[in-house]
């Protein structure tokens, strides 16, 4: 059977998937109700000390981790690398692939509550993953196999810096994978400068899921 129709994934999907779209609803109605504070804006916080990326999923949806999903598998990535964990959604893709493909998954997160929890959704459906937990740049830093899939999805002005400390491991081939990416044109982001600067070392696409997009770049 695949992977990812196991029924006790799917129930922690379903379970995980639901609680963060809850959550995403109310804390929404609790910003419009306060006025809409610009503090509201993740990319204006501290991870380290704000609330906001200590209690909420901030997870991607189905749509991306079936994406994540069915490119590991087309490329039988082994090497799985995730900046940014959370409570571990995309990290049950992520591993579910990786059971797919003989592969592991590392993944990182600050936040040590958010750490456990995502290590019990992953025991809970079976699977297995290697969370570090602390700054990302301190525990995905040093020697390493060579990475055949990189996901980057923790603190967007850290995309670059992480990007930067894997680099030396990027397998040429291997793919590199944003979330939350703009998908209009006017609005730019860190990343895609810093990947457009490096044309000749990666090719860069956008993916577009509704409102928000990932970028999917290739290491030449
Ligand atoms: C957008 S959420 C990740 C969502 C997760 N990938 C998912 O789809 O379920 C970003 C997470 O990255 C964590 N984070 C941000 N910067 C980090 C860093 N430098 N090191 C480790 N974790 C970090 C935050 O605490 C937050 O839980």
């Amino acid at each position: 059977m695949v992977k990812l129709n196991d029924a006790k994934l799917s129930a922690v999907l379903e379970r995980e998937h639901a609680a963060s779209l809850e959550q995403k609803k109310n804390r929404r109605a609790a910003w419009e109700a306060s006025g809409r504070p610009a503090g509201m804006n993740p990319q204006k916080m501290d991870f380290r000390i704000s609330d906001f990326h200590r209690t909420n999923y901030l997870s991607i949806g189905p749509a991306e981790g079936r994406f994540m999903y069915g490119q590991i598998l087309a490329k039988g990535a082994k090497e799985i690398v995730e900046f940014g964990t959370s409570f571990g959604i995309s990290t049950l893709y992520l591993a579910a692939a990786a059971a797919e493909t003989g592969g592991r998954v590392t993944g990182s997160e600050f936040h040590p509550e958010k750490a456990d929890r995502a290590l019990s959704n992953l025991v809970a459906a079976g699977l297995e993953a290697d969370i570090r937990v602390g700054d990302a740049l301190e525990t995905l830093a040093g020697e390493g196999p060579e990475i055949d899939f990189l996901f980057l999805d923790g603190a967007a002005n850290l995309y670059v810096p992480v990007l930067d400390l894997l680099e030396p491991r990027l397998r040429p081939g291997s793919v590199i994978v944003a979330d939350n990416i703009p998908v209009a044109k006017d609005e730019g982001h860190v990343l895609l400068d810093a990947l457009q600067d490096r044309q000749e070392a990666y090719v860069t696409s956008i993916v577009s899921f509704g409102q928000s997009g990932m970028s999917y770049s290739v290491r030449l």
